[in-house]
């Protein structure tokens, strides 16, 4: 892998230990299911073409997205800084559809120019020198590709006390996005799209799942529609949203 810079090697040497994220998972066990299926849209008109080339960066979610998400043929790579998260992804798969799993570091990815047709991250740009890596994502990326990420912010003042409250579920290093890192984001890529939510779902969904585990319910769906809205009609609010879906789309040549 090369020499790793300090950062990637604290967040190695934290994920091959691993983060006690008990409680953590109990109480967000609600979250996210509306936004999700928007997001697997995008990825289910990406890949309804056979032989799409699919980088996974710091994850685990391949199976979810792609293999769970489309009935064509892609061959699927999926990258970890850690051990350990690459052992306890491979768990997920069945024999047939395997990613092939290499150890790496996002911040210079082994591959050569254009060879991927889509790059997906979840919740661990926020990890890394966040540009570094999305420069090595545009390299890697073939003209007409697409990324897609989704990272936390910064400003949600339930996401806050939920941080100060559960130290132990994330690293040092990790920084939620700031609104001038998606400025930054903006800057570097032509054609970035930014999709804003839980704002309103967030809490909705926290309480809820204390009681129920049902992440299809009513309320969420009524908490989702609003945040819709107010992230349509009035946009100063986005800063309090929890979190960002990030879609970057390459110029086909
Ligand atoms: C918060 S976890 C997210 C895991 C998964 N994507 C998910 O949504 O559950 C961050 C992941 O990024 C990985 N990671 C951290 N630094 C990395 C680096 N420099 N290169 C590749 N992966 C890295 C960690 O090992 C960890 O698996």
């Amino acid at each position: 892998m090369g020499q790793l810079s300090n950062r990637s090697k604290r967040e190695q040497e934290i994920y091959d230990i691993g983060l006690d994220r008990q409680i953590w998972k109990k109480f967000f066990r609600n979250q996210g299911h509306f936004e999700n299926q928007r997001r697997l849209e995008i990825f289910r008109k990406f890949l309804d073409v056979e032989n799409r080339e699919v980088l996974e960066i710091g994850g685990s979610m391949s199976k979810a997205y792609v293999y769970d998400n489309s009935n064509k043929k892609h061959s699927v790579t999926c990258i970890n800084i850690s051990d350990k998260e690459l052992a306890e992804s491979k768990r997920d798969y069945s024999r047939s559809q395997q990613p092939l799993f290499i150890q790496m570091d996002a911040h210079k990815l082994d591959f050569d120019d254009s060879s991927f047709d889509m790059v997906f991250g979840f919740g661990m740009l926020h990890h890394l020198d966040y540009e570094k890596t999305l420069f090595e994502v545009n390299r890697v990326l073939k003209p007409g590709g697409i990324a897609i990420f989704k990272e936390p912010l910064d400003e949600n003042p339930v996401a806050q006390l939920v941080r100060f409250l559960t130290p132990k579920a994330r690293t040092h290093d990790e920084i939620p996005f700031r609104r001038h890192d998606l400025e930054k984001i903006k800057d570097i890529f032509s054609n970035v799209e930014l999709q804003f939510d839980q704002l309103l779902t967030f809490p909705i969904a926290l309480i809820s799942g204390l009681f129920i585990r049902d992440k299809d319910t009513k309320f969420i769906k009524v908490g989702f529609n609003m945040d819709n809205l107010i992230s349509r009609y009035l946009p100063f609010l986005r800063r309090y949203f929890r979190q960002v879906t990030i879609v970057i789309k390459k110029e086909a040549e």
